[in-house]
This record gives C-alpha cells, structure tokens and sequence, in this order.
C-alpha cells in the first residue's frame, strides 16, 4: 500500500509518500481501508521529534493519528462489525491506504457526515467531550471559557458546551475573522486575545464572578488569564500548549480562587481508559453529530502525496478548522 512514512536524519526529517507492506489486523483489531485522514498538532510534533531523540536506525514510521474509512478486514477475536463498516478513529499510522485499530476504539460514521467531516471528528470531538464532560465535570448553566477557540479542539468544545446547556461561552482567538466564525458556531462572547482584557471581560460579563470552566488549549501566556478569569471554585482543564509549556502564575490568587487544575492527554492513557472515552462519547454524542446539531470545520483538502505541505500549513497557523488529506 502507498503511505506517508516519517523519513530522517535526526531533526531534518521528512514526510515521503512510499510504498510500504501492507498492515495486517491483531487479534481484536479491525483493518480499515482510509478514505480520508485529518492533521493534528501532535503530527507537527511527531514529525520534528521521531530521529531527533533517537538515531537515524529507528525503524519506519508511518504518520498521522486521525482517519476514517471502511472496515476491510478483521482479526479473529472481534464481533459486531462487517466488511464495508463505515468507521472513524484516533489511529496510528492514518496517512495510509490502510491502517489497523482496536475494534473497541472506532466509532460509526453516520451516514450524514462525509468522509472529510468522519475523519475531522475523532480526536478534537473526543478530547473536548472528555475535557467538559469527564474532567471538567460541565453541569447545564455553567459558564465556560475557551481559551484557543479557533483550534480543533475549541470549535469542538464552543459546539459541545452549548449543547450541553453552558449558560454563557466565551471563546478567544487572535483575528478579528475569527472572531465572527466562532459567534457562527454558538460562542456567546468572542474575544480577541491579542487585543481584549480577556479576564476583565469575563469578570464584567458574569457580574464580577468569573467562569465555573476553563478548556486551555493555548497555555503558556494564557495561565495567569486563567486565573483571574476563575470564579472562586472553579476549574481549569489544561487540554493544548500551542502558546508554549512554560507558563508563570500567581500561586496566591490560584489558592484565593480555590482553584482545581486538571491536566489531560490521551498519551498516557491506557487502552481501557481510552476506550472508555471513545465509549461515552459514542454514547453522548452521536445522536447530535448525526443529526448534524454539531460538526467539525473543514479547513481545506489535500491528496494524500501532499502531507508535508499540509504539514507547513498547519505550522504557518494558515488554517481554521481541520485540514484533511484524501486517500
Ligand atoms: N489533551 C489532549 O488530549 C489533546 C488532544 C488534541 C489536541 N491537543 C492539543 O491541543 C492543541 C491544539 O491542537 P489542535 O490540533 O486543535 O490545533 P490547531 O487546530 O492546529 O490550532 C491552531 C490555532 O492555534 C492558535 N495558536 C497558535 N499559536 C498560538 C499562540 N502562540 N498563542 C495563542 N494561540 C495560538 C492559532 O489560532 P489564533 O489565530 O486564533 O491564535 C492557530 O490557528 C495542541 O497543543 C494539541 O497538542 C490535546
């Protein structure tokens, strides 16, 4: 099969569409034929990183980690699928023409979403569910904070708290465009953080209280704002560090404010907990995502061969929304 393969030496590595064997499905594994695979943060990561901490003799990697397609095989001990199965996953080794997952990880693709929006949706829908529902404990009439409402994960989780029942959602992002297109996705209070008092607004905004929930997906400079944007109680869930992994903040107001920071990844989950994720989203959400009350946004296309130039666009912050590559 034709794949994106990781390509070194060290930090100058490269992604290269090649000709590699063809994956054959574990014993609860599922094999699914991609359609479409999607671009995340952690694929600009892995690109920079997979030599560089290692020698040049580190085995062939093949990238992404985000795809959708059909059910084109399967291994011995799984039930309750068949061939043709319309399918979307967190996947290793999704810039592929074929990958293999555990059966227990998939979700179904309802049949009114395209294969561009099904492989858009696994990891930003599932990272901002699990972070509002399952970390940050999200009760209808709550007020929410989303710190990086233009990346994935924010229009995930400005879409699923309004759904929820969020009283009110404040969302920043750092273009005045910007701003309109997360007011078009439910966001109450779109802020500019360049150039708005984010904290200041907020506090204004919720009569001098500050928000019960925090989804940080920018870090770094970000804490402090945070902070003061906490009501007394409330919880920060630190989801993305697109500003940086170093942050400084006021430890006396962070006690003031009793505050709860929770960090979250799905990295250092095991399995079961990564399934028990993908199954409460599958259970809360896919009603709503089929009747299309809530949906990615697709920022452009690109055939599969141009994943590095994807790459750069997602690098150069070009985007708004998900950037797929078609398989
Ligand atoms: N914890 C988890 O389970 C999990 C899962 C998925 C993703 N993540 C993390 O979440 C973050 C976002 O990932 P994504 O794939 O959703 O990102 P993305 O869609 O690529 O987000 C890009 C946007 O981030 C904003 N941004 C970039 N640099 C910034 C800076 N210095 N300060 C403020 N905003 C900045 C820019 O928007 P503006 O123009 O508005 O600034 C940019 O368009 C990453 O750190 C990723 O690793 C975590």
């Amino acid at each position: 099969m034709k794949a994106v393969v990781i390509e070194g030496p060290g930090a100058q590595a490269t992604l290269a569409l090649r000709e590699v064997p063809d994956p054959r499905p574990g014993e609860s594994e599922l094999l699914v034929a991609v359609r479409a695979a999607a671009l995340n943060r952690a694929d600009l990561r892995r690109t920079a990183n997979h030599f560089a901490a290692s020698d040049s003799s580190r085995p062939l990697a093949i990238a992404g980690v985000e795809m959708a397609g059909e059910v084109a095989g399967m291994g011995a001990g799984v039930q309750g699928f068949r061939i043709g199965d319309r399918v979307m996953a967190m996947a290793g080794g999704a810039y592929a023409e074929q990958t293999c997952i555990d059966h227990r990880l998939v979700i179904p693709v309802p049949e009114s979403l395209s294969w561009q929006e099904a492989a858009a949706t696994p990891i930003t829908f599932v990272t901002a569910h699990d972070a509002l529902l399952t970390a940050g404990q999200m009760k209808p009439g709550e007020t929410v904070l989303v710190q990086g409402g233009g990346t994935g994960a924010g229009i995930a989780a400005i879409q699923i708290a309004k759904l929820k029942g969020a009283k009110t959602v404040f969302a920043t992002a750092g273009a005045p465009e910007k701003l309109a297109r997360l007011r078009s996705l439910g966001c109450d209070v779109a802020l500019n953080y360049r150039e708005d008092d984010v904290a200041a607004i907020v506090n204004r905004e919720t009569a001098g209280k500050g928000v019960d929930l925090v989804i940080d997906i920018v870090g770094g400079s970000a804490a402090q704002v945070n902070i003061d944007a906490l009501a007394i109680r409330g919880r920060i869930i630190c989801v993305g560090r697109v500003a940086g992994v170093n942050a400084t903040m006021n430890l006396d107001e962070f006690s003031r404010k009793r505050a709860h920071m929770i960090g979250v990844t799905f990295r250092t989950r095991s399995l079961e907990e990564r399934i028990e994720a993908v199954r409460f989203f599958r259970a809360d959400m896919l009603p709503a995502l089929a009747a299309r009350r809530l949906g990615p946004v697709i920022d452009s296309e690109m055939p599969l061969g141009s994943a590095a130039a994807a790459q750069e666009r997602m690098r150069a912050n070009q985007h708004f929304g998900k950037i797929i590559l078609r398989v």
